[in-house]
Order: structure tokens, then sequence, then C-alpha cells
């Protein structure tokens, strides 16, 4: 009965679309005849595969190209495709997840009955028309993102982009590449994890894509799967180096470029992230194993310099230079024994204008400006990361003795059995503060010798 009723209704809409109100609409108001879908579609597509810019420009141009070449309502499908694309590809540009994508569709719909809305009011065209009006623009706003979601993973594939959707995907950490890195090379994964946040902050601070520098990073060393246990972070002490010559082990460190690339097109990583594997080192010199090979004569002095030289290229893109230059830093810095704030800097520093000077950066696409704020946002985040390995001067016995009687009197009246509002109703300990201050000298032994001692109690400045 109810299916009955629904199917009659159904059947009456559309007999009133196709005798009465189609045939108004397409000869009394023209412009609600032009669909949203062909003046929409291209610049949400190049907003999420290119970025707002493209969109943008996508926006303003194919509006144009449509309302050229359908005659008589040049401005008003120009109008119409402007104000929808430009809304639509500043609600898209965006999206993470194809369900964002579908939440910019409400937008273009605003936007579509905004506009359509002023046409009717303009033209006079009965207000009766309206409610279909917004079913035509709900229905082919919907529509054309549906289109622009099935197109999306083609034109990747077709062009070799890779859109925010796509990028979100990859970042889950159970990638099976991730996965076996996990597992056959800890090291490096707690590497690419560092170089990850590293990288990903120095691009926001430049305004690069984080998300792609992020998931990039992610697997730029997945090439050490073959050999996992002949990079350092991985050999847990045992140096299988050892028993090879310089060259050999230098190819070996060279082949996880190459490593990386084949399992990237394995995996079918996308082009960026191929391109952050292919040029995270550059062109740069495997310095350790060709100082080796010259120390032990087994080369001569600035000869054979290219079997112990990444392939490269050079990082091209601003996001694959960020990758770089937090690769180079985060491995350097593993080697610090005693990290501070000075150090950390000054190697950052020394990195920085190495890669400047071998022209690794030449084709970076970051201004020096860029960089140089890069480099600091660097210098922070290592200095956060390496906070608890960085030592602070200890507290002496006397200091604390000092400190503990600069308190005393701070102390609340009757509070001296209890630790005022915080709770503790534990008794001091009087015998111990005594002991401190009769104490008097430091004692032997308690003068920290270097700067690597735990901080004790109280806690040094800025280290909680
Ligand atoms: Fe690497
Ligand atoms: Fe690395």
């Amino acid at each position: 009965m109810a299916v009955n009723i629904l199917l009659m209704w159904a059947t009456d809409e559309l007999m009133l679309w196709l005798t009465t109100v189609f045939p108004v609409l397409t000869s009394a108001a023209p412009l609600l005849t032009q669909p949203a879908l062909p003046l929409t579609l291209g610049a949400l597509l190049l907003a999420l595969l290119l970025g707002k810019g493209v969109g943008l420009s996508a926006a303003v141009f194919i509006p144009a190209l449509c309302a050229f070449s359908s005659g008589d309502d040049t401005l008003d499908v120009f109008v119409l495709g402007l104000v929808t694309s430009v809304v639509g590809v500043l609600a898209i540009f965006r999206s993470r997840t194809r369900t964002q994508t579908f939440r910019a569709a409400l937008w273009i719909i605003f936007a579509v009955i905004v506009v359509e809305a002023t046409y009717l009011f303009l033209n006079a065209t009965p207000w009766a028309f309206y409610l279909h009006v917004l079913g035509v623009a709900i229905v082919a706003t919907f529509l054309t993102v549906l289109l622009v979601n099935l197109l999306l993973p083609l034109c990747e594939y077709a062009f070799g982009l890779c859109s925010n959707i796509s990028l979100l995907e990859l970042s889950d950490l159970n990638h099976p590449l991730l996965k076996r890195l996990q597992l056959e090379a800890p090291g490096t994964y707690h590497h690419t994890l560092m170089v990850s946040t590293l990288a990903e902050h120095a691009a926001e601070a430049v305004g690069a894509n984080t998300l792609l520098t992020r998931v990039a990073a992610y697997f730029h060393d997945i090439g050490k799967l073959a050999n996992p246990t002949y990079f350092t972070e991985n050999s847990f002490g045992e140096n299988r180096h050892e028993e090879l010559s310089p060259r050999m082990s230098s190819m070996i460190i060279l082949n996880h470029v190459k490593e990386g690339l084949a399992m990237a097109a394995r995996y079918k990583l996308k082009a960026p992230i191929r391109e952050a594997i292919a040029t995270h080192h550059g062109t740069s010199l495997v310095y350790f194993f060709y100082r080796r090979a010259l120390d032990n004569n087994q080369i001569a002095d600035g000869g054979d310099e290219d079997n112990f030289r990444y392939p490269g290229p050079p990082p091209q893109s601003r996001e694959a230079t960020l990758i770089s230059l937090a690769d180079a830093c985060e491995a350097a810095s593993r080697s610090l024994e005693k990290p501070t704030p000075q150090k950390i800097d000054a190697l950052v520093d020394e990195l920085f204008h190495n890669k400047l000077l071998t022209g690794q950066l030449d084709q970076s696409q970051l201004t020096m400006a860029e960089l140089n704020t890069a480099i600091e946002t660097i210098k922070k985040t290592l200095q956060t990361m390496l906070h608890g390995r960085i030592s602070y001067p200890k507290f002496t016995t006397t200091e604390v003795a000092e400190s503990a009687k600069k308190m005393a009197p701070r102390r609340p009246k009757g509070a001296e059995g209890a630790a005022g509002d915080t709770g503790d109703t534990r008794p001091l300990d009087r015998a111990a503060i005594d002991k401190l201050e009769g104490a008097g000298a430091d004692q032997p032994g308690e003068q920290p010798d270097d700067d690597e001692a735990e901080p004790p109690v109280p806690p040094a400045p800025g280290s909680d």
C-alpha cells in the first residue's frame, strides 16, 4: 500500500517535471538549465590535486570558457560558474577525507541557492519554481562531488599526482612497509618518526604541504629494509662493516635509495613520495667510508669519488628539501654525546651550510628566507626532542640547603609539619634538613664532575 502511494507520488512528480516545469524553466530561465556539474567539476578536481591557487585559477578560467561557448547567456553562466566554483574550491581544497568533500558540497549548494535566488528575483521568475531549482542544485552538486571522488584516483594515477585524501590514507602507520620497518628495522622506524616530526614542523613554518611532508618522511628510508643491520640505528652495537671493504660498505649504504625506489614502485607509492626517497641524500658523499678508503690507500685522493656518492638528484620540491634537511639533522644529532642547545644549533648550522655549499639546495624552490626559517624551526624542534638528553648543571647540596632556608619563611604558619595546600601531611624530615645545613661545603663525590649527570631534586630550570 505504502509502496503504491510512493510510486504514484513519484510518477506525478516526474510527469509534472516533464510536462510543465522543465519546459518552462528551459524557455523562461535559461540559467536554471545550466547544471553546476561542468562548471565546478574541473576547479574542484584541480583544487584537490594541485591546491587552492590552481583551483581558483580554474574557477575563473573554466566558467569563462563555458560562458563564451554557451551563446546568449554568457554573463549568467559566467556568474553562476564563478561563484559556485570559487566557493567550492575554498570549501574543498583542504579536504582530507571523502566525507569532507561532501561537506564542501553544502557550501556549493548554498552558493547556487544565492545566485539562483538573485537571478529569479531580478528576472521576476515565478517563485513557485524556486523549490524545483533548489532540487536541481542539490542533485547537480552532489553528482558533481561524487564524480570528483570517482575521477580523483584516476587523475592521480594518470598524472602522477597525490591528493590530501590519498596522503591521509598513506599516513596510516599500519601500511605494510611501515609495519615491516617497525619489526625489521626498529631503529630506522624511530628515525623516520623523528624526521617526519622535524620536517612537518619546518613545512608548517614555511607554508609547505605538511601532510605530504610527514607522509613522505615516513617512507624516505624504506630501502633500508633490504639490509637493516648494516645501518647504525639497527646494528645494536654490532658493526657489520668491520669485515667489509669501504667500497662494499658504501655500496650497501648507497643501495638503500635504489631499493627504496623499487619498493615504492612495488607498493605503488605516489610520485611525491618517490621523490623524497630518491632525493633525501641528494648527490652527497658517503664521507665516512670514502675517508676510510682514502686512509687505507684503496683509492687515490680525489679519485673514484663517484662510487661513494649518492645518485641524486638533489631535492626539487619544497617538501623533499625539508625532509632532506630534517634527515641530515636527525641522523647527525644522534652522534652528539652531550647535547646542549648550543651544540644542536652549531650542528644544524654546519649541516645546512654544507648542503648549501655543495649545491644540495640549489633546486629546492625555497627562498633563503624560507630556508633560514626552516632551519630555525628544526633547531627548536630538535632541542625539544632531545630535551631528555640535554644535561643541566646539578644543584649542589649547599644550594639545596640555601633554597630550603629561603623557602622556610614562605611556608604558612603552623604548617611546619605539613606540606601546605598540597595535601601532603607527612612531617618534614627536619633531621635531614639540619644535616644538609650542617654539611656546609659540598661532600666529595656529590659535586657534579661533568654536565652529563642527571638533574637532582629540585629540578633544574626548564627541565620540566
Ligand atoms: Fe636515507
Ligand atoms: Fe633517513
